[in-house]
């Protein structure tokens, strides 16, 4: 449970499948990134946001980020900079996206990136 790359919610929570035994989570509500689009397979503002700023490097921590994006902009739809490093402080990417998985974010919540952030990899 070190890297957050197998993050799901539970209720809602954001639990790290990895450490979690399925007898603990019988009658709750499971998502997983292939739930969190719309029925009729329309992304989430999330994914979109992901797919237009082209976050992904290898993709392995993706899912992860992803689940934990979308838990904290359900709980704080305006986070600030410091909201959003500490609610994804638990996912590690190897690949360094963090400026990337933050612009993601701020364009998701309906926030103007940053123009720092606009000219950074
Ligand atoms: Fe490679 Fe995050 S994109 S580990």
């Amino acid at each position: 449970a070190m890297c957050g790359a197998c993050t799901m919610h539970v209720d809602g929570e954001p639990v790290r499948s990895c450490s979690t035994f399925i007898g603990d989570v019988e009658g709750s509500d499971v998502t997983t990134i292939e739930g969190i689009a719309s029925a009729d397979g329309k992304l989430h503002a999330v994914q979109e946001a992901w797919i237009k700023h082209q976050v992904p490097q290898c993709g392995y921590c993706q899912s992860g980020q992803i689940m934990s994006a979308t838990a904290l902009l359900r709980d704080n739809p305006n986070p600030s900079d410091a909201d959003i490093d500490a609610a994804m402080a638990g996912n590690i990417c190897r690949c360094g996206t963090y400026t990337r998985i933050r612009r993601a974010i701020k364009v998701a919540a309906g926030q103007q990136a940053p123009r720092s952030e606009e000219t950074e990899a």
